[in-house]
């Protein structure tokens, strides 16, 4: 059993406390049971006596729901650092670069994948993250699709099949939606727990992405979709019209889109990953629309070698917060509960009684100055199943 004391904020997204939508406690507890659950959270001062004696005072810090990135491709060779320089130069961004981390990740070994997957889910869990969504998509053939699939579950059991990621070259779009329909499906799907696509331009249109989504769906796996990123299409209204758990990127969105997103109550996350957006140098989508409609927002890093090569989800929630007219509650909610709404889960995200006891504790006494300090390193410890796994308390 652990004993927590001393919280100066506790953020718990327990909405039966009626405490705001981050369920937020001042001047907290925090207990954990044996089982590794979130056993109590309440007032300090309502703390059972007989729980005092090995509390743990942590001096009026903050404590967070650890967050749940819901959007990463963590398993690729190599890195796109000469392309990220010649688009701060003024070439654009496009899709065709995923291309350049294919050839790289099809040249690296198992061993070399899983240990730069590791070293970036290590890098997150640093900052706070204690669930990650990773996924597959630089290997577009059977062979590597399938192994990119099975480093991907070396660090996580929320893994996806991407292997709709774009066409690899010297195939033709329709013999390869087939493929990866067919066969290469039926191999990646024991190691996968979703299936996406990358629907927009240069990628797969609606009509591929219909087919590769219920073909996925077909052989068990859940649905997410990368849409609206580059330009606007129907692939959000196809995600939702599908039942996807989350449409992500949202960049350009229309009314229509913004309706039938709102009109999944929930069951279809907008996912924003705003430092596509920053390192795009990209329009950032305004959350502010979406949120006023009623729809459920999460927020996740992207990390990958092309357009979003970071981890940091408080940098996520300090460009959420400046530039797509979040509050500073809104964005920790989006980055906590709002990830596992996207993944479906309910045990992560909340520090309810009974969840999972994923939490952060940060050297700043609220959640506030993970938007109001920018860049700065603001996590002292991190818990994953009530145990220390990043930092210290010291
Ligand atoms: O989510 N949009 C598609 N896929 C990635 C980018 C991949 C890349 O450029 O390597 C994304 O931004
Ligand atoms: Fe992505």
């Amino acid at each position: 059993m652990l004993v927590l004391t001393g919280i100066g904020t506790l953020v718990t997204n327990d909405v039966t406390l009626e405490r705001g939508k981050l369920g937020v406690i001042n001047n907290a507890a925090l207990v954990v049971g044996d089982d590794n659950k979130v056993a109590l959270a309440c007032e300090a001062v309502n703390l059972p006596r007989e729980l005092r004696t090995n509390a743990v005072d942590i001096g009026g810090r903050a404590v967070i729901p650890g967050f749940v990135d819901s959007h990463t491709h963590l398993v690729f060779g190599g890195d796109r650092a000469l392309e990220f320089e010649a688009r701060m130069s003024g070439k654009p961004y496009t899709a065709g670069g995923i291309r350049t981390t294919m050839s790289a990740t099809r040249g690296a070994s198992n061993d070399t994948l899983a240990e730069n997957a590791r070293r970036l889910a290590n890098e997150a869990l640093h900052t706070g993250t204690t669930t990650l969504e990773t996924k597959s998509g630089y290997g577009l053939s059977v062979l590597d699709e399938t192994r990119s699939l099975q480093v991907a579950t070396s660090i996580t059991s929320e893994t996806t099949f991407l292997g709709a990621h774009v066409v690899p070259p010297d195939s033709q779009i329709d013999d390869y939606v087939n493929l990866v329909c067919g066969e290469m499906l039926a191999q990646c799907a024991p190691s996968a727990k979703w299936i996406d696509v990358f629907c927009d331009r240069g990628a797969f249109e609606v009509d591929h992405a219909r087919a590769i989504l219920s073909a996925g769906a077909k052989a068990g796996l859940g649905m997410r979709i990368h849409a609206n990123q580059l330009q606007h299409g129907g692939g959000v209204q196809l995600g939702v019209e599908l039942g996807v758990a989350s449409c992500d990127h949202c960049t350009h969105l229309n009314d229509a889109d913004i309706s039938a997103l709102a009109d999944s109550n929930g069951s279809t996350v907008a996912t924003l990953l705003p430092t596509a957006e920053l390192c795009t140098r990209s329009q950032f989508p305004d959350a502010r629309r979406l949120i006023d409609a009623g729809v459920t927002v999460a927020l996740a890093s992207d990390c990958n070698p092309g357009s979003s090569y970071t981890t940091s989800m408080p940098l996520v929630i300090s460009l959420a917060v400046l530039n797509m007219n979040m509050t500073c509650e809104e964005a920790v909610w989006s980055a906590t509960a709002g990830g596992a709404a996207a993944l479906r889960r309910q045990d992560i995200g909340t520090l309810r009684i009974g969840a999972s006891a994923d939490f952060t504790v940060l050297n700043t006494p609220s959640y506030i100055h993970l938007a109001y300090r920018p860049g700065v390193k603001l996590v002292d410890a991190v818990f994953r199943l009530g145990g220390c796994v990043a930092g210290s308390l010291l």
